[in-house]
């Protein structure tokens, strides 16, 4: 298998060069309106904008910072596959603006663009940030009557073209049953409370991701494990560092990431270029996640029922029987050209000599790994 991730640079509010229809999956976080970090660039984008924030009109400004962001969603719409999703990680901003605290609520207002494009609004996820956790308390501190709660957690807004995909052929039918997840993952993913404390970032480069708004790596893995198969095509049309196209090659998917600041296309190559370890160690990660549960599951109810056909170890249903795991064998960044990444399958695992010649298969040194180190 090989997956190809074009980084392009251009803007977003035209990506006449997609075809219509042509797009399996968005995953994307624009730069959030009335946050001040993004007020240069909303002012570059728009005159009003910037002559919304200029006058201190807090409701012309947020207002002309979304009529922005919707002509990308336009796109979004036009470009998705019928049946496809879109998962948009957006957060409400708060702000003074003349003098008034208030609450700008970005997420409802995205909801509002997508429906009125005719996509539908699925459960959302509230994703808790530890980031914002310092601060805390804002306003009267101990005296009632003037303080705000603090926000804490951001959206990841999911909206769906057209209804539901249905699966068709064989291919279709069997690339589905490939690109399962295990049971203990359905039960975490598609909770609508995340937590990602303790997920290792590992990426940043001089502070680029935290001074762009880099979302998780964990967070785009889970997306895109849920919402597409492999050799799909993820889209983000926000790609800053790059954390979509990382994600997608992790995942076997194509990626197209589209960014209007030429500052980062180097980052993105270069992190793509020493990714093959992290990407391998999520690869492990989910194996030995998934024979720490088997095992525990065992012990307290027994032996699962069903047993995975490409790999051989247990799993708890009927849907898992097909999936398989691919290790990434090689990505090339060279500059110039498409990022490209090739994969081998898995082997099998059901015992422990195997596992352990799948472990070091999947262990490639490098900066990222803290896995178990090999030979041991
Ligand atoms: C919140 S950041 C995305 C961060 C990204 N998810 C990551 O993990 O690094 C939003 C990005 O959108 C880019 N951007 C803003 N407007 C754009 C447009 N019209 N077209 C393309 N990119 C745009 C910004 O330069 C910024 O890098």
């Amino acid at each position: 298998m090989r997956t190809r991730h074009l980084v392009v640079l251009a803007d977003a509010r035209d990506m006449s060069e997609i075809g219509d229809g042509s797009i399996d999956l968005v995953v994307t976080s624009p730069p959030y309106p009335m946050i001040e970090m993004w007020d240069g660039l909303f002012s570059s984008l728009s005159s009003v904008a910037a002559k919304g924030l200029e006058r201190r009109d807090g409701d012309g400004a947020f207002e002309a910072m979304h009529v922005e962001l919707d002509r990308v969603w336009q796109e979004v719409a036009r470009v998705l596959c019928t049946g496809a999703f879109a998962c948009v990680n957006i957060g409400d901003a708060t702000r003074t603006v003349a003098g008034t605290f208030r609450l700008y609520a970005n997420h409802a207002r995205v909801i509002s663009a997508f429906r009125t494009l005719g996509l539908d609004c699925l459960p959302v996820v509230h994703w808790r940030k530890q980031t914002n956790a310092p601060n805390k308390f804002m306003g009267s501190g101990m005296l009632p009557g003037g303080a705000y709660v603090t926000l804490e957690h951001e959206y990841v807004l999911v909206f769906r073209k057209g209804g539901k995909r249905r699966f068709l052929t064989d291919a279709e039918k069997s690339a589905r049953m490939r690109s399962a997840f295990f049971w203990e993952e359905r039960n975490r993913w598609f909770s609508d409370v995340w937590d990602f404390k303790g997920t290792a970032q590992g990426l940043d480069r001089g502070g680029l991701r935290a001074r762009s708004a880099a979302y998780p790596l964990e967070l785009a893995l889970r997306l895109i494990s849920m919402y597409s198969l492999y050799e799909e095509t993820v889209l983000d049309p926000f790609l800053g560092t790059g954390t979509t196209t990382l994600a997608s090659i992790a995942c076997g998917r194509n990626s197209i990431g589209i960014e209007i600041d030429n500052a980062f296309s180097p980052f993105v190559r270069a992190n793509a270029s020493s990714f093959l370890a992290a990407a391998n160690e999520a690869v492990w990660t989910r194996i030995r996640d998934h024979r720490d549960f088997i095992a525990s599951r065992t012990d307290l109810r027994g032996p699962a029922k069903y047993v995975n056909g490409p790999h051989g170890f247990p799993v708890v249903t009927r849907q898992e029987t097909g999936l398989q795991l691919y290790r990434i064998a090689r990505i090339d960044a060279s500059p110039g050209r498409p990022i490209e990444a090739s994969y081998e399958p898995v082997g099998r695992l059901d015992d422990a000599s195997q596992v352990e010649k799948e472990r070091r298969a999947l262990y490639v040194p490098g900066p990222l790994w803290n896995g178990p180190s090999a030979g041991s």
